[in-house]
């Protein structure tokens, strides 16, 4: 099962797709998470990608299709399919996704739309902090430790907020989404492959609602 997750920044795509990694065996390719790893290791590609994220805008087309493409044959053959959260973001890297999948001989199963507004993606990306050890994703109203202070899935007591996640790149973030994402949502409409979920629910009923278009009862 091969699935791109869409929405703006703070939608929950992060969130939601640890959840359909783990349940559905999927290999998980977030291309921010990826980009900020290679910022931390200093490789050139990080270098340039640390300046262009930090003014919110867009790393160009053919860094992210050659990224996602060396992911995807690269995959563990254990895996039943990926996952794309945050790729593609653009018209021209849709169509090269569509084209790369079809000479890999593999289909594109579900592309879901978290709906969320902008004046709620605010709150939920300068509330946001992770384990600095795991990665796992935490908020300060909606997701906190069970513990305060010690990270639910590996127990380290170190946090960290993204560098990204302040007001002004925020708004510069909503910008790039609505100028370069959004019109892949009538691009994968027109040929029937868009479905919509609520991501204004709970992060629990958001699930639920993924894993029924998915097809597993939770
Ligand atoms: P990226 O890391 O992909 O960031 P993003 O798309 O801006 O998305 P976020 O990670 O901010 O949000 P999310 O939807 O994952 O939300 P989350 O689950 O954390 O990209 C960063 C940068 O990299 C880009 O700006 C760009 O420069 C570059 N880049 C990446 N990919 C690229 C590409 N393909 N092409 C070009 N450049 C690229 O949720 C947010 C918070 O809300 C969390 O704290 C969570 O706990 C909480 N939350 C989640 N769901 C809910 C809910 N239902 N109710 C309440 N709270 C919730």
């Amino acid at each position: 099962m091969n699935i791109i997750l869409l929405g703006p920044p703070g939608a929950g795509k992060g969130t939601q797709s640890d959840h359909l990694r783990d349940t559905y065996n999927l290999a998980k390719f977030a291309t921010g998470d990826m980009l900020r790893e290679a910022a931390e290791a200093g490789t050139p590609l990080g270098l340039q990608a640390k300046e262009i994220m930090a003014k919110g805008a867009l790393v160009p087309d053919e860094v992210m299709i050659g990224i996602i493409k060396d992911a995807i044959e690269g995959m563990p053959t254990e895996k039943k399919g990926f996952i794309l959260d945050g790729f593609p973001r653009t018209t021209g890297q849709a169509e090269a996704l569509d084209v790369m999948l079809s000479g890999m001989g593999r289909t594109l199963d579900h592309v879901i739309e978290l709906q969320v507004v902008d004046d709620v993606l605010v709150e939920r990306i300068s509330g946001r902090f992770s384990c600095a050890k795991c990665g796992a994703g935490y908020h300060d109203s909606f997701k906190q430790p069970a513990k305060e202070g010690v990270c639910d899935a590996c127990g380290s007591t170190e946090f960290k907020r993204r560098a990204d996640d302040n007001a002004a790149t925020v708004g510069k973030r909503l910008e790039a989404y609505h100028a370069q994402t959004a019109p892949l949502l009538p691009y994968y409409a027109k040929t029937g492959r868009l479905q919509s979920v609520d991501g204004m629910a709970a992060i629990d009923a958001v699930t639920a609602e993924l894993d029924g278009l998915l097809g597993k009862a939770s």
